[in-house]
């Protein structure tokens, strides 16, 4: 049979856009004299701009493309369709929790009052998002059960280095910063270089068969030279590091910290609290467990939280309740400000910013982080309530056990420890036919699915991460089984259908390497109304 009769999966189950396989780009479609606009008659004096800009004014226009409107709305149009996206389908990106995100979150942050705060708005004109953002920070410190919080953060990694900041200033306060930061083989990417970049040396910890952390090795390690362990819980093998409060004891026996990365709360929400087994700081990723759009539709937002002994040194501002009389007028920090500038006073019981923070680290981010962040995530929290976080702990938790049992038969499991938000499998047995987990990833687009996550965690050679999150209904959760156990079938049968995929897409098989290393990114005009991509 041939390739192309076969490469459309039979039992397809999954809509699917027309794809426009050859869609040009804007330039190459333009022709001269269309245009997407008409402009209202001139109803104000004209200028002469070339007398008013002098050398500056430009002699011939730039190249720009020339299309009627229609023209611009289907090319976009045509373009999104290429994309995946969780409101197609399920998005099993593993490490990512790649879940829904509600409507009513962007419902909230439309609302135009908050939508159009503006982040110079004196403090006492700013109380409706002051109270929007304390009330966030009063939930994620008790949904993680520490003492203090800085929402400042752009993104996860950003929330590590502000929690490795704290760790150096703790350390430093006590007249020694210390040298190390130990990292388990089973941490995210993120966290060795994020202890680089604060300046510390990286020891890693090898994880045991269990994919937990070895005790005996950790004691052995743990010195005074230790500043903090960061420790990624649950970690990307999707496992709860069961020996958590005995691995904070140890810590702490020797004066070092523990770092918990948080990114993975989504099997922890409303179960248990890091605060409570001994974690000292923590970051959250609002775009991965609080369902704030993640990636393109972006942007994240990485907040920190720490017990009480850190609190003096989060990034300045901090947020505040009561009235500091007639504080300072002016604006010496015109443009970092967060969130409501300094007025003459805010009234009794009411929110300001604190910037008189001596012991504090600095400024981690303009104004007061991603504010539109904030509300989605409170709108999420709220609309859920304890009891709803609950149960989105334990239905991510089910789907990706749920996944585990019914592909444990054709895939590899590594590691045998209870899955939590996520199982990783690997292509041990697919691989020994010449089909790798890229491959099998790939030929799952053709099956209507976002690839899972492959070359990631590193201790599990060919894995297959695979997170469904809560978003799933048990009918998607089936027809990704099925896809995997018919992708199974076909390495066995044929597997060059396989290795050659997807067969669905405008494009194939890119050269990775090379488009990460030379983007082409850039159309260069070659004469008007030709172009050659450089
Ligand atoms: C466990 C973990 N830690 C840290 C990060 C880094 O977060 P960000 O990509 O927002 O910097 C991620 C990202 O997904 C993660 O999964």
């Amino acid at each position: 049979m041939a390739l192309s009769e076969i490469s459309a999966p039979k039992k397809l189950g999954k809509v699917r856009p027309h794809q426009t396989q050859n869609e040009a780009l804007l330039f190459e479609k333009s022709s001269p004299g269309k245009k997407a606009y008409k402009l209202p008659p001139l109803d104000v004096p004209g200028v002469d701009a070339a007398a008013l800009l002098g050398d500056a004014h430009r002699k011939t226009p730039g190249l720009l493309p020339e299309l009627s409107e229609i023209e611009l709305i289907r090319h976009f149009t045509r373009l999104s369709t290429w994309n995946y996206a969780i409101d197609l389908g399920m998005y099993p990106l593993g490490s990512c929790t790649m879940k829904y995100n509600p409507r009513v979150n962007e419902f909230v942050a439309r609302i135009e009052g908050l939508a159009e705060a503006h982040p110079y708005r004196p403090e006492s004109l700013a109380q409706g998002i002051l109270e929007i953002i304390d009330l966030l920070q009063k939930c994620l410190i008790e949904i993680t059960g520490m003492d203090a919080i800085t929402l400042q953060p752009a993104a996860g990694a950003h929330g590590e280095f502000t929690g490795i900041l704290l760790v150096r200033a703790w350390h430093e306060s006590q007249g020694n910063p210390r040298h190390k930061v130990l990292i388990p083989d089973s941490a995210h990417g993120t966290n060795p270089a994020t202890a680089a970049i604060c300046g510390y040396q990286v020891e890693n910890l090898k994880s045991n068969a269990d994919g937990g952390i070895d005790l005996d090795a950790l004691e052995r390690q743990v010195t005074d030279d230790t500043a903090a362990l960061m420790l990624t819980n649950p970690s990307t093998l999707g496992v709860f590091e069961s020996q958590i409060a005995k691995i904070a004891e140890i810590l702490h026996a020797k004066g070092a910290l523990l770092y918990m990365d948080g990114a993975n709360m989504n099997a922890l929400v409303g179960k248990v609290r890091p605060g409570d087994f001994g974690v000292d700081v923590m970051h959250l990723n609002l775009h991965k467990t609080f369902s704030t759009p993640h990636g393109g539709g972006g942007p994240g937002s990485g907040p920190v939280a720490c017990k009480k002994f850190l609190e003096p040194f989060l990034p300045t501002p901090v947020l505040v309740r009561g009235n500091k009389g007639t504080r300072e007028q002016g604006n010496e920090n015109a443009g970092t400000k967060g969130l409501g500038t300094r007025d003459s006073g805010t009234e009794a019981g009411e929110l300001h910013w604190d910037y008189d923070r001596p012991r504090s680290v600095g400024r981690v981010r303009a104004f007061y982080g991603n504010t539109g962040m904030f509300i989605r995530a409170l709108a999420y929290i709220l609309a859920n309530g304890p009891d709803g976080l609950r149960q989105t702990t334990e239905d991510a938790v089910l789907n990706a056990n749920y996944i585990r049992k019914k592909l444990e038969d054709l895939y590899e499991l590594p590691y045998k420890t209870p899955s939590m938000h996520e199982v990783v499998f690997s292509d041990k047995r697919q691989a020994a036919l010449g089909v790798k987990t890229g491959d099998i990833a790939k030929r799952l687009i053709d099956y209507g699915f976002h690839p899972y996550t492959v070359s990631f965690p590193l201790i599990v050679h060919g894995a297959l991460m695979i997170e469904p999150t809560e978003s799933e209904s048990v009918e998607e959760l089936d027809l990704f089984i099925d896809a995997m156990r018919s992708i199974a079938r076909e390495v066995e049968e044929t597997p060059e259908l396989v290795k050659s995929a997807p067969h669905s897409t405008r494009v194939s098989r890119l050269d990775e390497v090379q488009a990460a290393r030379k983007p082409v990114l850039r159309w260069r005009p070659e004469k008007q109304g030709l172009g050659t991509r450089d």
